[in-house]
């Protein structure tokens, strides 16, 4: 049977995606090949959020071309997800050595396309059509994978986004937002644990849109926290996270769920934006600087010590030092325990990218920089607060830089590395942390008693 390598660029549901294609290719016999260059068909699951993440795929595909492919002429390439339902058979006009172009509605039907491939039937596939139900084909897991997959598991509960930010990309290469059941998701939620899954992180362009449309409010519960406490109610799952909500889904049902639901995980990744009111209006995000306070204000309020990260546009079209400044001042006064940044970069089709008043790279440079610069020191000085404190954390499995050392994560989400074995895989334990790297901590296990 042939063997395959999947290579992921971008987001964590782009992750997800190429484990399920794996899982169903596993499914039908298919072996995981160890490099490209072994490989019977190569995979590149692309992202489109960012002209460098597109080059970075396209650059990679022109190198199989020439190389892998020249040592095994009857590799089969090809291109799955966002570039790929963005860019389409444009893919293959520029570069026709490519095989298949798989779009984001179609990543169940790799199996049958590659075998066609496989087999000479066909030469090229291109498939980036809409399919109804397509979000609830992602459901295969391949929890033998890799070590971290066995304990902690990703869930995608929905696909697509009706926000449309004038600088992103993704409701045009992901759809409209479209959600899975609730009994569908226990289903396979449940399935996870019986198989030793002890968190699970639910993945959605945004998770707090769930089932808006599906699923009417309940005793004042959007239906994105009834689903949290119907996950809630698993036997023998220890932790729940979800990525990424959107602002204005931070309402009082999703503050209070986080005191009321102790495998809540106290972490949010709470995508900011900018700190400027004038471009959180150009940018359509539909909340302001004060509105954004106040969510953080509350959540802490709710989980003192909850771990807060955030994204964050530098350069957007129009952005003043003025507009700037108020995203350096939101930063001060939240003091992220972590922050992405990223410089504005136009995509094609999008609002913003033809708005006036670009910023010029060498500002979007020297913002990115000095953000940066601001976010790590506040980054630094919170990590160091760690030190001496006795902290739970779930193991994952050995470090992949260092075998001898096991990783786990606190409950805020943080990395947490200590001299570890086998047998605490899985194990919920208590660590205090002796000192700290760069976005790391290293913990020692707390000897109960002392
Ligand atoms: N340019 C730069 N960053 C972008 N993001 C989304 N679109 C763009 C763009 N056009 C960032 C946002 C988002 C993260 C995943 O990527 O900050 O939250």
């Amino acid at each position: 049977m042939p063997s395959v390598f999947i290579k992921t660029y971008g987001c964590q549901m782009n992750e997800r995606d190429s484990e399920a294609v794996a899982a169903q290719l596993v499914a039908k016999g298919y072996s995981l090949a160890p490099t490209e260059a072994a490989a019977d068909v190569v995979l590149l699951n692309t992202c489109s959020v960012r002209d460098l993440a597109e080059q970075k795929a396209i650059n990679k595909m022109r190198n199989l071309v020439g190389t892998a492919r020249k040592d095994r002429p009857g590799q089969i390439l090809g291109y799955l997800g966002c570039m790929a339902q963005s860019r389409g058979k444009e893919l293959i006009e520029t570069l026709p050595d490519v095989d298949l172009v798989l779009g984001t509605q179609k990543f169940h039907r790799a199996a049958e396309y590659l075998d066609e491939l496989l087999a000479g039937k066909r030469e090229h596939i291109v498939d980036i059509g809409v399919e109804a139900k397509s979000e609830a084909t992602i459901r295969e897991h391949l929890l033998n994978g890799s070590a971290k997959t066995s304990v902690s598991a990703f869930v995608s509960i929905m696909q697509g986004c009706n926000q449309y930010c004038t600088f992103c990309i993704v409701p045009y290469t992901r759809g409209e937002e479209r959600s899975r059941t609730i009994p569908d998701l226990l289903t396979e939620c449940r399935e996870l644990v019986a198989r030793g899954v002890r968190e699970i992180t639910l993945l959605g362009q945004i998770v707090t849109s769930y089932g808006k449309r599906d699923i009417p409010s309940l005793e004042g519960k959007s239906a994105f926290v009834q689903l949290l406490d119907a996950i809630h109610g698993i036997d023998g799952l220890d932790r729940i996270r979800f990525t990424s909500p959107h602002p204005k889904g931070y309402g009082d049902d999703l503050v209070e769920a986080y005191a009321r639901l102790p495998k809540l995980c106290e972490s949010a990744h709470i995508p900011l934006q900018s700190g400027s009111d004038r471009l959180l209006k150009l940018m359509h995000r539909g909340y302001t600087r004060a509105r954004f306070l106040d969510i953080v204000e509350k959540l802490r309020r709710s989980k003192p010590g909850i771990g807060i990260t955030t994204d964050i546009i530098v350069g957007f079209p129009g952005e003043t030092e003025e507009d700037f400044e108020q995203t350096l001042a939101l930063c001060r006064e939240v003091q992220f325990d972590n922050a992405y940044i990223f410089k504005y970069s136009p995509r094609r089709d999008t609002p913003a990218a033809a708005m006036p008043d670009q910023v010029p790279q060498s500002i979007r440079e020297e913002r990115n920089h000095r953000l940066l610069d601001l976010v790590n020191e506040i980054a630094a000085r919170k990590y160091d607060g760690f030190i001496g404190r006795r902290v739970q954390i779930l193991v994952e499995g050995p470090s992949k830089k260092n075998a001898a050392r096991y990783t786990g994560r606190t409950r805020c989400n943080r990395i947490v590395l200590f001299d570890g074995s086998a047998r605490h895989q899985g194990q919920l334990m208590d660590v205090i942390i002796e000192r700290t790297g760069s976005f790391t901590l290293y913990g020692d296990p707390a000897v109960v008693g002392l």
